[in-house]
C-alpha cells in the first residue's frame, strides 16, 4: 500500500500561516513554495509531499483521497460539505467572520431578498433557516460590488476588519459563523494510515497550543 503522505495546502493568505505551525510539526518544503511555479513539493520527511492549490479544491483533493491531509477556511468547508472529511484540528489562523452586509442604513425588507455571494450552499441554507425568502446569485469575487450596483439587496462574505464593507458604503448585518482554518483529514486514510497520521496530527496539535 502508498504509505505516502499527501498534505493539500490552500494558497493565498492562509499559506504563510500555515507554514510556520508545519515547520513546528516537523515538515518543512525542501524549496521556497513562493518562488517556484511548481504544485507538487517534497519536504524534508520522505514520505511527505505537500501540494499547494485554491483553497476552495482543498476539501475535494482530501475528500476523494487525493491528498491524506488538508489545510482550509472553515467558510469553504462549510460550503463544500463534510462527507469523507474528519475535522480533527482547529489552527486558530486566518481568523474571521462569515456575515451577511448591506447598504449602510437601508432596511433589508421582508419580501425576498436578492443574495450575492460565492457561498451559495451556506447562504441558501442560512436564509431557510431564518426563513426568509433568497433569491442567491452565485459570484466569484467582489461581492461587496453587487449591491452598490443594485445587483442584489444584500451579501454573504467573509468579514475581518471590516474595511472592505466600510470602503464601499456598506455595513455588516447577521453573524452566520465564526470562521478559522482547520486541519482535514480524508476519512479513510485516517484507518489505513493511522499509524503515520496520529503523530502528525498530535504534533499540529501541540504547535497550536504553543501559540496561546
Ligand atoms: P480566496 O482567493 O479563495 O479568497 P484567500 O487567500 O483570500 O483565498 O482566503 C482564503 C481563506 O482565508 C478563506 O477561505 C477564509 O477562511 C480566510 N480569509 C479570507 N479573507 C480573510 C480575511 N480578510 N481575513 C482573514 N481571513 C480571511
Ligand atoms: C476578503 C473577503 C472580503 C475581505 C474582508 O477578500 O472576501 O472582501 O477580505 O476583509 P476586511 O473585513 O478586513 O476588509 P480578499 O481580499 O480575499 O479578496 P478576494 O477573495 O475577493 O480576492
Ligand atoms: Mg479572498
Amino acid at each position: 500500500m502508498n504509505k505516502q503522505l499527501i498534505v493539500a495546502l490552500s494558497k493565498g493568505r492562509i499559506l504563510d500561516e500555515t507554514l510556520p505551525l508545519l515547520a513546528d510539526a516537523g515538515i518543512e518544503p525542501a524549496e521556497d513554495l513562493g518562488k517556484s511555479r511548481k504544485l507538487l513539493f517534497d519536504t524534508n520527511l520522505p514520505d511527505v509531499k505537500l501540494v499547494v492549490i485554491r483553497a476552495t479544491d482543498v476539501p475535494t483533493y482530501v475528500q476523494l483521497g487525493a491528498a491524506d491531509l488538508g489545510v482550509a477556511g472553515k467558510d469553504v468547508l462549510l460550503e463544500h460539505g463534510a462527507e469523507g472529511l474528519y475535522e480533527p484540528l482547529d489552527l486558530e489562523i486566518a481568523g474571521c467572520k462569515l456575515m451577511t452586509a448591506g447598504v449602510q442604513g437601508a432596511e433589508p425588507g421582508l419580501a425576498r431578498r436578492r443574495v450575492a455571494t460565492k457561498f451559495v450552499n451556506v447562504a441558501r441554507r442560512y436564509y431557510a433557516e431564518q426563513g426568509i425568502q433568497a433569491d442567491v446569485i452565485k459570484l466569484y469575487g467582489a461581492m461587496e460590488l453587487a449591491p452598490l450596483m443594485n445587483l442584489a439587496d444584500e451579501i454573504v462574505d467573509i468579514v475581518d476588519t471590516g474595511n472592505t464593507l466600510r470602503a464601499n458604503g456598506m455595513e455588516p448585518r447577521e453573524l452566520i459563523a465564526t470562521i478559522s482554518t482547520r486541519l482535514v483529514v480524508n476519512k479513510a486514510a485516517m484507518t489505513m494510515k493511522h499509524e503515520r497520521l496520529k503523530p502528525l496530527i498530535e504534533r499540529l496539535r501541540a504547535a497550536v497550543a504553543e501559540r496561546h
